[in-house]
């Protein structure tokens, strides 16, 4: 989008000479309080809403010298509550862009089955009417139908609001996982800072008057909020949220603290009085938390899991962040957080304060890239 300027016919500035560029096989996301113009510029780049002034390039092509007819087939769009047509069944809602294409109603179908399928749609739901779905299996419907001609480009307009919280983290992770399969430019919607953040490979944060206000990867927005306006927009635990963005792989797991279940007397005592932890973290004979025992308590041969105190919550090594590492600690009865392999067996534990100085060093490391990147 270069220099894009959309006023209405009633004089109202939706959107004020936004200039953005949108990597191929991104998702990029627009964010900001409501009536800022997110839909507006969204609308403008299938041409639902034409630009005043400025011009749109789709690979480089002005997107005014195709027939529009063209461009929005090639563009999936997805609105809140899905716009389902009623009267039709879940498979021809699906289908309805390939009938379009000139499709035979079999091949048509069967594409749209496969579609149902990908975005987690159970085939028994085919010859439903959208009605008789809940609001998150519609918005999968709203998501298959844009998919059904295979376009390059998908455009999603808070394609997930109107549903409940637990739902719309289904959802999103789902987008995610369709997006690594099938690695759609995406332009998505909403005025929900957590899910720009989450789904966002670029964000956009837009404020009232259609204005960018600042353009960068997540991360580097919870960092470094170009303004007031965003770091208000952000929210008060910015740090925090941050922290998803450090892998916890770099965290060293102590495995001192950690003893089987079957540990004999020797192991034990030996364990609680260099292990450097208060407690002992005992695990069963495959290798899985069973909880934290003080080792004054733990007798050789009578270990009772009942009476260990919770080992809370694990974070995986190497694949969940520093703040689930973080968070592993802080609900931790003990202060350590427990680290398991993607099989959930014990890799090692953690201090609350070690977590923190692993924060501290990977914030350093990060700053000296800014630096470097400064430097360049
Ligand atoms: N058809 C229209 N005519 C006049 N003003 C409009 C029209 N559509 C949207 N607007 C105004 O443009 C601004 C941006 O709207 P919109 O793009 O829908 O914002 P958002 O999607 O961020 O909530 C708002 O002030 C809205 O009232
Ligand atoms: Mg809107």
């Amino acid at each position: 989008m270069d220099s894009v300027t959309k006023r209405y016919p009633d004089g109202t500035v939706a959107v004020d000479r936004l200039s953005l560029d949108i990597e191929d096989g991104s998702i990029t996301v627009l964010v900001g309080p409501s009536g800022c113009g997110k839909t507006t510029t969204l609308r403008m780049i299938n041409r639902m809403v034409e630009p005043s002034e400025g011009t749109i390039l789709l690979d480089g092509a002005d997107i005014r010298q195709q027939p529009v007819n063209t461009l929005r087939r090639s563009m999936g769009y997805v609105i809140q509550n899905a716009g389902l047509f009623q009267h039709r069944t879940i498979v021809d809602n699906i289908a309805t862009v390939p009938r379009l294409l000139g499709w035979g109603k079999d091949r048509a179908r069967a594409r749209a089955r496969e579609l149902m399928e990908r975005v987690g749609l159970d085939a028994s739901l085919a010859k439903r009417y959208p009605y008789q779905l809940s609001g998150g299996q519609q918005q999968r419907v709203g998501v298959a139908r844009a998919l059904a001609a295979d376009p390059p480009v998908l455009l999603m307009d808070e394609p997930f609001s109107a549903v409940d919280p637990v739902v719309r983290k289904g959802l999103q992770d789902e987008l995610l996982r369709i997006q690594a399969e099938l690695g759609k430019t995406i332009v998505f919607v909403t005025h929900d800072i957590d899910e720009a953040v989450k789904l966002g490979t670029m964000v956009a944060v837009l404020r009232t008057g259609g204005h960018l206000a600042q353009y960068a990867p997540p991360a580097e927005l919870l960092s470094d909020p170009a303004d007031a306006f965003v770091e208000d927009f952000l929210g008060s635990d910015r740090g925090i949220r941050r922290l998803s963005f450090f892998p916890s792989g770099a965290l060293e797991l102590q495995t001192a603290p950690v003893v089987a279940l079957d540990a004999d007397a020797g192991t034990i005592a030996a364990r609680g009085s260099t292990s450097g932890a208060p407690y002992l973290l005992v695990a069963d004979l495959d290798g899985r938390p069973l909880g934290w025992g003080d080792p004054k308590d733990l007798t050789a041969g009578e270990i009772e899991p009942g009476r260990l105190l919770s080992h809370g919550r694990p974070f995986v090594h190497g694949k969940d962040s520093l703040r689930a590492a973080l968070d592993a600690a802080v609900l931790s009865p003990t202060g350590w957080a427990v680290g398991v392999d993607g099989t959930g067996r014990v890799v090692g534990v953690v201090s609350q304060q070690a977590v923190g100085e692993a924060i501290r060093s990977a914030h350093a490391l990060d700053r000296g890239g800014e630096d470097a990147r400064a430097v360049r």
